[in-house]
């Protein structure tokens, strides 16, 4: 059968400021989820968050883009807005809805979306990734590494069904263009463009010997959006794996290596991806450090089996303490860089108004 895989979030309001959603908007956003689940609009459902992050999970027959599916979203983001974020006077309510009426689609209205039709396999593993405190470019390393590099991957040389690689598409998030680099061949063309984080993100990996989608990320910038500051994305991801595709354990093993993202404090500075339990998916030291929470399903006739917290594992404690010695070492450079983003990264942030404030002041060498 054919299903479509909906992750939808937003940070529509946190306690204590930008740290964790609140139970009470989880009760709210599952509640009504849960009606359209009954209505026979969703297969099923799961809501979560990683940090200030509300998460939607859904799964539902209605293809991409649905209105309806959409507008759930949408309505469910609202009512949570009014019921919980703003009676309960939440940190920054209603944040990232920054449209002021659903038309149609999300797609630049502000919650970030990763979403697939694809037929479900015989049995269909599926990792959703959700991270907070950070960009959608913080998964172009780990994408590349899984799909494209066999000392992550060990099915890209020992598995047949996986030696023909897989085709990435990447955005241009600047000019809203596209373009598909086919791995391994072009491999440095891929890496010249996906080095750069801020700008070229992957949004979707197809095996290359039958197109099949393996991977669909969130590509929104909500600053380029609003034109400036409104926090950062904090992109969610999904993965299908095993049989022909990555292993479960060969997607999971590039989060080993907590690799420096931009986002973090103010989302202006640097710092490491620490994998986390979605128990320990709440940022704290500098609103940090950046967080991934990841949960595992089986799908079942578009039913989400599961979840299982995939990170809740000693496996990745030492990730976890090497995040922690990178952010004791990347914070002890203050304000300067590179723990702090450069200049084309600040331009929607307080850096353009120092500039401007500074304008007139500036004289010339000679
Ligand atoms: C980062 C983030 C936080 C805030 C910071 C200041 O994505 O959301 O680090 O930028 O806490 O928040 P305000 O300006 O709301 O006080
Ligand atoms: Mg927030
Ligand atoms: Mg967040």
């Amino acid at each position: 059968m054919k299903v479509t895989l909906s992750v939808i979030k937003a940070d529509i309001g946190s306690l204590v400021g930008h740290h964790v959603v609140h139970p009470e908007q989880i009760r709210v956003a599952s509640e009504k989820l849960k009606k359209a689940k009954e209505a026979g609009l969703l297969i099923d459902y799961h809501v979560t968050n990683v940090g200030d992050d509300l998460q939607l999970i859904m799964t539902h027959a209605k293809g991409i883009d649905s209105e309806e599916v959409h507008g759930l979203a949408w309505d469910t983001f609202t009512e949570v807005t009014e019921k919980v974020s703003k009676k309960l006077k939440l940190y920054a309510a209603g944040q990232d809805l920054l449209a002021t009426a659903f038309s149609g689609n999300l797609k630049g209205m502000g919650p970030g979306i990763a979403e697939a039709e694809f037929e479900e396999r015989i049995s269909e593993p599926v990792i959703v990734f959700m991270a907070d405190k950070t960009e959608p470019g913080a998964w172009n390393l780990p994408l590349y590494k899984i799909f494209a590099d066999p000392f992550n991957t060990a099915g890209l040389v020992i598995d047949e069904s996986l030696h023909e690689g897989f085709t990435f598409r990447v955005m241009d998030v600047y000019e809203d263009k596209v373009v598909d680099l086919h791995a391994p061949e072009e491999l440095y063309d891929l890496l010249a463009l996906i080095g750069t984080t801020g700008r070229y993100v992957i949004q979707s990996v197809f095996r290359r010997k039958d197109s099949l989608l393996a991977a669909v990320a969130s590509t929104a910038r909500l600053s380029l959006i609003a034109g400036k500051y409104v926090g950062k994305d904090d992109p969610v991801m999904f993965i299908r794996a095993q049989h022909g595709l990555p292993a479960v354990g060969e997607v999971l093993e590039t989060f080993a290596f907590p690799h420096l993202v931009a986002g973090w404090m103010r989302g202006s500075h640097n710092g490491p991806l620490m994998p986390v339990s979605i128990k320990y998916a709440k940022c704290t030291r500098f609103d940090g450090p950046p967080r991934v929470g990841s949960l595992g399903f089986q799908l079942n006739e578009g039913k989400l089996v599961g979840p299982e917290d995939m990170f809740d594992d000693p496996a990745f404690d030492r990730a976890r303490e090497i995040a922690n010695k990178a952010a004791d070492y990347i914070r002890r450079h203050g304000p300067f860089m590179p723990a702090r983003l450069g200049p084309e990264e600040m331009e929607y942030t307080t850096l353009k108004i120092v500039l401007k404030k500074l304008e007139s002041r500036f004289r010339l060498t000679r």
